[in-house]
């Protein structure tokens, strides 16, 4: 049910905000928060508003909120509280909080009570109108606007990217996997793939806008087009590849259970789609595996990822592990660090679990003990730590093709970017080369990263963007 609730203010607080009409947007969790940051920085801008780049001379902030885990969202409201000084000092300053962790109406609530200096909050699938709200709120009015029930997001809303060399496209929105230690099919709801055609326009709109690298961005992309006729992520991928101009097709998350043997064909074949594949493994134990209700035991994950590097032998994986989840015995955390050891993931997320309300994880006996977590935790980072020095290491003496995302002029000029199969390199360069793609040899491994120099052209035999 919605629940929307507009409250005025005093009219000592309803004076118009300040000329500049600046914004600033916070934005915490992951990649589709970043979209959904862009979304709220388009509509604003058709409204007046122009960018800031810190919360100090805005008019307007902005939180784009996370509730994956707990640690996100302490951060929120530890960042909010310290606002409150500044609204005291400015009371035309409009302060709003949307975003995944507002897509729940208890917690919304609960932050519209606790700072009302807060003038905003809403549901990520009321973003349309945030305009609306941030009018009223400029009128004098505070807004409370959660719809659980209608989570639907609408394309083709106004944004402005913030991506200097690569630019996010959602695939398909929300999940059906209900992992039972996770959130987001709740706040983000049931699985919706955009149609073909409408991804296809928007990579051409980002290519006629001077993009050559996308990432196409859903919760388990594998599973695009399983709502649509006649299609399926490998048909995309076949699609979108074919868009003139575009020299690198990057997409995330992947979920095991269904990554298919067309899609691996379909990466392997097409030139522009890039050997990387972020395939969050969760655990390595096949009891907390099934008690997580992901749908694949080691055993098949293992064999993806063999299949993988069959098909390209250049292909770097990444992942996300949870170590502490209910019921994880010593023993089943010590197959997470074998299938570590084993599949040799070029970074990984790695984070302690944490029990979200509402999840069927969270009420299951046999929680496990923060020490144990935080003993775990440190356990499979330094193994991680370990493996990616290895797999830096066996880069010493090859080229690629870095993609130049940025440089850095403050000390000795450093540019850095990442090969087609998203392995970050640094090198001697400067900011003329920020979007080009630059040939590099690697020549060494310094702390954890690669550093290498600019080449004639690139020896590493699979990297041909
Ligand atoms: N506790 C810890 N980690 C979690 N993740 C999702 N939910 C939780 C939770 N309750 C992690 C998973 C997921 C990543 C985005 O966040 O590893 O892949
Ligand atoms: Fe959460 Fe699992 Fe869906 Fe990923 S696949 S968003 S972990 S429920």
């Amino acid at each position: 049910m919605e629940c929307t609730n507009m409250e005025q203010k005093s009219p000592f607080l309803s004076k118009m905000i300040n000329a500049a009409r600046v914004y600033y947007i916070e934005t915490f969790g992951c990649q589709m928060n970043v979209r959904d940051s862009e979304t709220a920085a388009g509509l604003l801008e058709t409204v007046g508003f122009s960018r800031g780049t810190d919360k100090e001379s805005a008019a307007l902030i902005l939180f784009n909120t996370c509730c994956v885990r707990d640690h996100a969202e302490k951060r929120v409201f530890g960042n909010i509280g310290a606002l409150k000084e500044r609204k005291d000092e400015n009371p035309n300053l409009i302060i709003g909080v949307f975003g995944c962790m507002m897509q729940q109406q208890e917690v919304a609530e609960k932050l519209y009570k606790r700072f009302p200096f807060v003038d905003i909050v809403f549901g990520t699938n009321l973003l349309s109108r945030l305009p609306a709200f941030v009018e009223s709120a400029e009128a004098g009015s505070r807004t409370l606007a959660v719809d659980e029930n209608n989570i639907q997001i609408e394309d083709d809303l106004p944004s402005i990217r913030t991506g200097k060399i690569n630019a996010f496209v959602n695939i398909n929105y929300g999940c059906d996997n209900f992992c039972t230690y996770c959130i987001v099919p709740f706040v983000r709801g049931r699985e919706r793939s955009r149609e073909m055609q409408a991804v296809v326009d928007e990579a051409k709109k980002l290519v006629a806008e001077g993009y050559t690298e996308l990432t196409l961005l859903g919760q388990n992309v594998n599973s695009y087009g399983k709502d649509l006729i006649n299609a399926s992520f490998a048909s995309l991928l076949t699609e979108v590849s074919k868009v003139e101009g575009l020299k690198r097709i990057r997409f995330m998350t992947s979920h095991p259970k269904d990554l298919s043997d067309e899609m691996i064909a379909a990466m392997a074949s097409l030139p522009n789609v890039c050997h990387h594949v972020h395939l969050p493994m969760q655990s390595g134990s096949n009891e907390i595996l099934s008690r997580m209700n992901r749908k694949y035991t080691r055993e098949r994950y293992l064999e993806i990822v063999q299949k993988l590097q069959a098909a390209m032998p250049d292909v770097e994986l990444t992942t996300d592990i949870i170590v502490g989840f209910p019921g994880e015995t010593e023993e089943d955390f010590l197959q997470t660090l074998d299938l570590v050891e084993q599949v040799g993931f070029a970074s990984a997320f790695t984070f302690k679990y944490s029990p979200r309300k509402g999840t069927s994880a969270a009420t299951m006996e046999e929680q496990v003990t923060d020490i144990t977590k935080r003993e775990r935790l440190q356990r499979l980072n330094a193994l991680q730590e370990r493996k990616s020095r290895e797999n830096n290491e066996k880069y010493v003496g090859l080229a690629g093709i870095v993609h130049v995302e940025d440089c850095n002029t403050k000390n000795e000029p450093v540019c850095y970017g990442k090969f087609s199969n998203f392995k970050m390199v640094y090198f001697t360069g400067t900011p003329e080369l920020i979007g080009q793609y630059v040939p590099v040899t690697v020549t060494n491994v310094r702390k954890n990263s690669l550093y290498g120099k600019t080449a004639e052209s690139s020896k590493y035999k699979t990297d041909t963007n």
